[in-house]
């Protein structure tokens, strides 16, 4: 029998704390015009100290197991997209596997940072295809604020990113054959690594000519906090993100005039912009929420369609193009039919 994967369930969560441009104003020598001018966003959410990652998985993954109309011991495999977890080892999905309480399944956490929900997506397609796993659930979380530098020094990083997380359960179905059935039709995925230090996180790590993976001078550097060529990583995602998409569009025969709705990663709204520009998007067409979340990497698209399918925006059967470009380079681009 031949199978494809239909998402049949989306959840998304956001910590209730909104964090806007003027309560930032107060920690980071920045202004509200100029952080809505560069990059759109107004708002942000930031979680309370007792929160983890793993915690807000759990609330997206709730709710898109249930708008799957399945339960908890129908998932057989988790799939989790972090660049934040909760602790270094063991990976953020057997976290989040134990409050689910889904034991003996297939768990694997990818990296991939603000590409990772499309990679998942991927990876989650080819284990459906082979027939393997009936229902995976593919979480997308990260919690920022804790490892952002809230100083002015950290301004031109720590403007940009918000807590949240959103998940979708993939369900295998019998394939058709049939063209207007409902599933992941491509994804494609690309990384360049010539370019891991425009856009990374240093510390802690074992890159370092020291004995410890975590040293007193490595937090006095403040190796701990994200740092980013942020003109290069803007040049590099139009760049990419329209290349891809346009060539997996191009493969799937597939028109901009029949893609009903695209979901772009979410990291400036001037990025989507010129990728609209350049592939002559109608802007009613692209489904942005930077201005409400900020960029909660991998958990952007998944967040995006949630709130897509709450507003009306995304309904079953349309046609759905997607990119994502960030730290890894990486990129990636996806086509499916909801
Ligand atoms: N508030 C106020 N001023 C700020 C600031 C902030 N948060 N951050 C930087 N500035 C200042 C700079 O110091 C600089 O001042 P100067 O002209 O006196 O030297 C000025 O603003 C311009 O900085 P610049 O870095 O040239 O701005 P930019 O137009 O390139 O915009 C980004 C900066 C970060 C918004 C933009 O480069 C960007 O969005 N890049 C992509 C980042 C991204 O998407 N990252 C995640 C990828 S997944």
């Amino acid at each position: 029998m031949n199978y494809v994967g239909e998402i049949t369930g989306v959840g998304s969560f956001l910590p209730p704390k909104a964090v806007t441009n003027f309560d930032l104003e107060k920690l980071l020598n920045t202004n509200d015009e100029w952080i809505q001018q560069r990059t759109g966003i107004v708002k942000r959410h930031w979680v309370e100290n007792n929160v983890s990652t793993s915690d807000l998985a759990y609330e997206a993954s709730i709710e898109a197991i249930k708008n799957a109309g399945i339960s908890n011991t129908d998932i057989d495999m988790i799939i989790f997209a972090t660049l934040s977890p909760d602790h270094d080892f063991p990976g953020t999905g057997c976290f989040l596997q134990a409050k689910l309480e889904v034991p003996n399944i297939t768990v694997l956490d990818i990296r991939q940072q603000c590409s990772g929900f499309l990679y998942g997506l991927s990876i989650a397609d080819k284990f459906i295809r082979t027939g393997e796993h009936k229902n995976i659930l593919l979480v997308g979380a990260e919690i920022h604020s804790k490892g952002l530098d809230k100083t002015p020094e950290g301004r031109d990083v720590s403007v940009l990113f918000g807590d949240g997380a959103g998940a979708v359960v993939i369900s295998a179905k019998e394939a058709t054959g049939d063209s207007s059935q409902s599933q992941i039709i491509s994804c494609a995925l690309h990384a360049d690594g010539s370019f891991a230090k425009e856009l990374w996180l240093p510390g802690p790590g074992n890159a370092f000519n020291s004995d410890s993976r975590c040293s007193k001078e490595m937090i006095d550097e403040g190796l701990h906090y994200p740092k980013m060529n942020g003109r290069n990583v803007f040049i590099h995602a139009v760049k990419r993100m329209a290349e891809t998409l346009s060539q997996t569009l191009a493969k799937n025969k597939l028109k901009i005039d029949d893609v009903d709705l695209f979901l772009f990663h979410q990291a400036n709204i001037r990025i989507n912009e010129k990728v609209a520009e350049v592939m002559q998007i109608p802007a009613d067409k692209i489904f942005n929420t930077i201005q409400d979340y900020g960029n909660t990497t991998a958990a952007t698209i998944p967040i995006g369609m949630n709130d897509a399918i709450k507003a009306g925006k995304l309904k079953k059967g349309m046609t759905v193009g997607m990119a994502a470009f960030g730290s890894g380079f990486t990129w990636a681009s996806g086509v499916l039919r909801y």
